[in-house]
């Protein structure tokens, strides 16, 4: 590839990416089936979807349209029957289940609809459980403490640090779902219908919080939704209807 001609010419090499520009999540032709006895369940088709860096999503449509599924694909948990999924420039369609357990681990953050909190350990410890599973000295005890102890003062937490799940209300809970996505830094967060649980006006805070935390890291986010007053917190909404996308 280099001719004679080439050889003095002083060559500024480009950085290569995949995407060019910076792009958190980008799906490609994203289908997903589900097998279902002898019926196939098309739950997602044709998805094409980009967000950028620091872009908050919502994606709003009926239930059993596919969100849940999209954000299962888009964070790693589901692998799509075809299309590409790229997460942070890395494609990770066709990663082996240990990548994708590693890949979760480290580069996303996932926040659902029923709070999944464990029961049996305070708000500080269910922060502090994702360095643990982690398998490894991310960083060290100390230094994850700090971190969980930040998250905790910024999801004004502070004084809840010590109580077990059941000793808080549904929108303290959820912000400690909030802060346990945090905890790994991830590029992007995905939400499956955080506020479903609480009511508007609870509901309104939560997203309020989700906005301030994801702007303040440029952390970029899919915020899954029903209600159409929560949009206003997105930067772009998506909606989905049988599988399909429009925006
Ligand atoms: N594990 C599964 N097995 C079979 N069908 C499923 C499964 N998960 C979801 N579906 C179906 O796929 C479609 C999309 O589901 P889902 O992504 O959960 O939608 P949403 O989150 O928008 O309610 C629905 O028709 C649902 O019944
Ligand atoms: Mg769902």
């Amino acid at each position: 590839m280099t001719g004679p001609d080439d050889r003095h010419t002083p060559q500024v090499v480009p950085t290569m990416r995949t995407s060019p520009s910076p792009v958190a999540l980008r799906l490609r032709a994203v289908r997903k089936t589900y097998q279902v006895g002898d019926n196939e369940i098309v739950a997602l088709d044709h998805a094409d979807l980009d967000v950028a860096d620091g872009e908050i999503v919502a994606l709003v449509g009926p239930s059993g349209s596919g969100k849940t599924t999209l954000c299962s694909i888009a964070g790693g948990l589901l692998r799509a029957t075809s299309g590409t999924v790229e997460v942070g420039g890395r494609d990770i369609t066709g990663r082996s289940a240990a990548e994708l357990t590693e890949f979760r681990r480290t580069s996303v953050g996932f926040v659902f609809q029923t709070v999944n909190l464990v029961p049996f350990l305070t708000a500080r410890e269910n922060l502090l459980v994702v360095d643990e599973l982690a398998g490894r000295q991310r960083r060290g005890r100390r230094a994850a403490g700090k971190r969980a102890d930040e998250l905790l003062g910024e999801l004004g937490l502070t004084d809840r640090a010590a109580n077990l799940p059941a000793q808080l209300s549904g929108g303290q809970r959820q912000r400690v779902a909030i802060g346990r996505a945090l905890m790994n830094d991830p590029a992007l967060v995905l939400f499956d219908e955080p506020t479903s649980a609480l009511d508007s006006q609870l509901g309104d805070q939560v997203v309020g919080l989700i906005r301030e935390e994801m702007k303040s890291r440029g952390t970029s986010a899919i915020i899954v939704t029903h209600d159409e007053r929560i949009t206003h917190y997105a930067d772009r909404t998506v909606r989905i209807e049988d599988g399909r996308l429009s925006q």
